[in-house]
């Protein structure tokens, strides 16, 4: 499956000036939780706020024009059409943890989508998800994080 997991704020807003605009760290463990065990795909700027490769995960990186090498959990690909290729051979999930850019260019391919709510609106943000990135999905799982985030599975209608 490929599943797009994202933290998304009240105006829609998932990054400030390179990074997370917020902290939670209930939302941190759930993603770990999630992801774990299974690949993950990012843009170059979210694989540079990041820093490393997130242990415990195959780390793709999507660029077409940074020129990087690939180590053992690293896999530095050109295009979404490349990721989602591999994915068919991978014996985990794909999941797709953004930024907006790769969001967008992962869409038609997304089956599920896990979607954390965070109960704050961000002044002067520079990243945003669409408001209909929804459509064509139906909610399909709720879950209450320790501090009272919600995230919610929506899965392809
Ligand atoms: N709230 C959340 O859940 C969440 C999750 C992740 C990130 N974020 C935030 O989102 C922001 C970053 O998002 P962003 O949209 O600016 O950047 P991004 O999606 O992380 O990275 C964009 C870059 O990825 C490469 N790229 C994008 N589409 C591609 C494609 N189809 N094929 C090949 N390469 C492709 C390009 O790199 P090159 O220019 O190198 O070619 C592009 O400049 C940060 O603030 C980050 O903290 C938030």
């Amino acid at each position: 499956m490929i599943i797009g997991i994202v933290a998304i704020a009240d105006n829609l807003a998932i990054g400030k000036e390179g990074k997370l605009p917020w902290h939670y760290s209930a939302d941190l463990k759930h993603f770990k939780q999630t992801t774990t065990g299974n690949a993950v795909v990012m843009g170059s700027n979210t694989w540079r706020s990041i820093g490393k490769p997130l242990p415990g995960r195959l780390n793709i990186v999507l660029s077409r024009r940074a020129q990087l090498d690939s180590a053992d959990d690293l896999l530095f690909l050109r295009s979404e059409n490349e990721a989602v290729d591999l994915a068919k051979f991978l014996n985990c999930d794909l999941y797709v943890i953004g930024g907006a850019k790769i969001y967008a260019a992962f869409a038609p391919f997304i089956d599920s989508w896990i979607v954390t709510e965070i109960p704050e609106t961000i002044e002067n943000a520079d990243v945003f998800m669409p408001a209909d990135y929804l459509d064509g999905f139906r909610l399909a799982d709720v879950q209450e994080l320790d501090g009272g985030l919600g995230v919610k599975r929506y899965d392809r209608a």
